[in-house]
């Protein structure tokens, strides 16, 4: 979900407003998925992210709490989790995503995670850790089921949007086989036409998986 800072700069505002339209954006754009696909992800907090200003990280933590209490547990049909290094943040992060994760486990529509606190390669290191006290043989696919994703299958398709072309730590283990897909909107642009042109780009690239 790239642009946020930079939707908000290009309208003289404080950056955490970005972020702020950034949940408006996400509505949207589940919205617009609820119903096609099974299983949506989203970046919303990379552990680099800690080297911005603290008035930001802030702001994005309070969001979190906001989309959790006002939106997710209590709206939708979503059954939401989060993955990365939960137990790291501020207790009333950690309190919200655990009231989350109770209240819509038993929700029957879309799987909706949230990146928060999360790097791929932490997540492989993790997995890699877990592994090896399981004493389970050392395979692509014991570790594989390790990694938070663990029960789900690779992502088909990857989205970033906000210009850059990197993956910067995300999914870094499930994503050899992703399709990519790089838009130069800005994240709190995205709307449900945009997910009409992304599920539709999606539908025209051949899947080979090396064969
Ligand atoms: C990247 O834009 C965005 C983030 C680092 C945070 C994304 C967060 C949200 C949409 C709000 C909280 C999310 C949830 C799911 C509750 P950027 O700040 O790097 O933008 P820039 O590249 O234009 O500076």
């Amino acid at each position: 979900m790239d642009g946020n800072g930079r939707w908000a700069a290009r309208r003289g505002l404080p950056r955490p407003d970005g972020h702020r339209e950034g949940i408006e954006a996400l509505k949207r754009v589940l919205k617009a998925l609820d119903g096609r696909v099974p299983v949506a992800s989203f970046y919303a907090f990379s552990t680099e992210n800690w080297r911005r200003p603290q008035k930001e990280i802030k702001a994005i933590f309070a969001l979190v709490e906001e989309l959790n209490e006002k939106y997710l547990s209590a709206e939708t049909d979503y059954a939401v989790n989060f993955f990365g290094d939960i137990d790291a943040l501020p207790a009333s992060v950690r309190r919200s995503v655990e009231t989350a994760r109770e209240k819509t486990k038993n929700n029957r529509g879309m799987l909706v995670n949230i990146m928060l606190n999360y790097g791929g390669r932490g997540e492989i290191v993790r997995a890699a850790k877990r592994l090896a006290e399981s004493k389970a043989e050392f395979t692509e696919e014991n570790l594989s089921a390790m990694l938070y994703t663990g029960y789900l299958p690779d992502p088909d398709l990857i989205v970033r949007t906000g210009g850059e072309k990197r993956l910067s730590n995300f999914m870094t283990f499930q994503s050899v086989y992703s399709e990519l897909l790089f838009s130069d909107r800005l994240w709190p642009d995205m709307d449900g036409d945009d997910v009409d042109k992304i599920i539709k780009e999606y539908g025209t690239r051949k899947r080979t998986f090396g064969r």
